[in-house]
């Protein structure tokens, strides 16, 4: 298995999947897998969810599976405990970073400013989200934050589609891009994963555009 920053040089998406029925999140997962995207990232926003990541760990292939939404450290703990490779947060809570930081786990707490990227930075992190993207000022402010925290690298995600993922790509220190618009709710829920692996190799073709 090649690690996290290789898988996502060689395709900067990650999915996001946020089904509570395990075996419907591990055929999403590998879906996704067969349209070129092996970087997922599973959100804790349903009873079912830490049941389909490890599900997806045990037999959604050759993934890479991180934990989203994940809000505090106990969460944080847990998904490690369950495998998790990474984990996502929607804000900057220090005792996780420090957490991850101790257990060499990629995290990856959402910012929207100057203030939170700087105490990121401060807090040993070179890799943060940036949430939500569209919101927060999008590319326009990607492109400040980029200019001054120049060791930093950007996950933009929230709200970011195949139709603006070239925008965020062509930014050098975006190291990917996440988002649900890979795993639209009507195609996982009537079992379409042709769609979803259709959306990921779409997402696939777009970072090759940009990116060669
Ligand atoms: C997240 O959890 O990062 C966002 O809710 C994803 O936003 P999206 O649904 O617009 O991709």
């Amino acid at each position: 298995m090649t690690g996290l920053n290789e898988r996502l040089n060689a395709a900067p998406v990650v999915p996001l999947i946020g089904d509570s029925d395990a075996d419907r999140a591990v055929a999403t997962a590998r879906a996704l897998g067969q349209g070129g995207l092996s970087v997922i990232e599973v959100v804790l926003r349903s009873e079912g969810a830490l049941e389909g990541m490890s599900a997806i760990i045990e037999r959604g292939g050759d993934l890479i599976v991180g934990a989203g939404t994940v809000l505090t450290l106990d969460q944080a703990k847990q998904v490690r405990d369950a495998g998790a490779q990474f984990i996502v947060s929607p804000g900057l809570v220090d005792e996780i970073a420090e957490y991850c930081l101790a257990e060499n786990i990629p995290f990856f707490p959402g910012t929207m400013t100057a203030g939170e990227v700087q105490r990121a930075c401060a807090l040993g992190l070179r890799d943060v989200k940036f949430f939500p993207a569209s919101l927060a000022g999008g590319v326009p402010m990607l492109k400040a934050l980029g200019s001054v925290f120049r060791e930093m690298r950007f996950m933009p995600t929230g709200g970011v589609s195949a139709a603006n993922l070239p925008d965020f790509l062509a930014l050098p220190h975006v190291m990917a891009c996440g988002g649900s618009w890979l795993t639209p709710k009507d195609a996982v829920e009537t079992s379409n994963f042709a769609e979803v692996t259709r959306l990921a190799a779409e997402a696939v073709d777009i970072a090759k555009g940009v990116r060669g």
